[in-house]
């Protein structure tokens, strides 16, 4: 069984990066480490660091996007937790050994030049999970 050995990030889903971006520089003085546009998610992503681990705020570039139906449904708020692997192959077969059903049969690429899947939300509780191989893992 493969461990997470962290919690990546937490991600929150938000219809206005920028705004959101300026809200964490007023309440916790965090600034994004980065941003990035992951076109093939149609999402933008800001990474904030807190501690070890990333706060990810996620935008939609457009409604028909996943995280855009996330927000038309559920509205602003919390969207995935992401558990940091250094074998998100081995990861996913033991998810699926262990029945968990899965989004993601094979990995793909997310930010930061990781790989990533993402694990149905029936598996766990309601609440979405990545996989994140990081690239320096
Ligand atoms: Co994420």
């Amino acid at each position: 069984m493969m461990r997470p050995y962290n919690i990546d990030h937490v991600a929150i889903a938000v219809h206005d990066l920028d705004q959101a971006i300026t809200r964490h520089r007023e309440l916790f003085g965090a600034e994004p480490q980065w941003r990035e546009l992951v076109a093939e998610q149609g999402v933008e992503e800001a990474m904030i660091s807190i501690g070890g681990s990333y706060v990810q705020l996620l935008a939609p570039t457009g409604p028909d996007t996943p995280v855009g139906r996330f927000l038309e449904s559920h509205g602003e708020g919390l969207h995935h937790v992401a558990y940091a692997v250094t074998n998100i192959e081995q990861a996913l077969e033991d998810l699926r050994v262990a029945g968990a059903r899965l989004v993601d049969e094979r990995p793909r690429s997310g930010g930061r030049g990781a790989k990533i899947a993402f694990v149905h939300p029936a598996a766990f509780g309601g609440t979405l999970i990545e996989l994140v191989q990081l690239p320096d893992d």
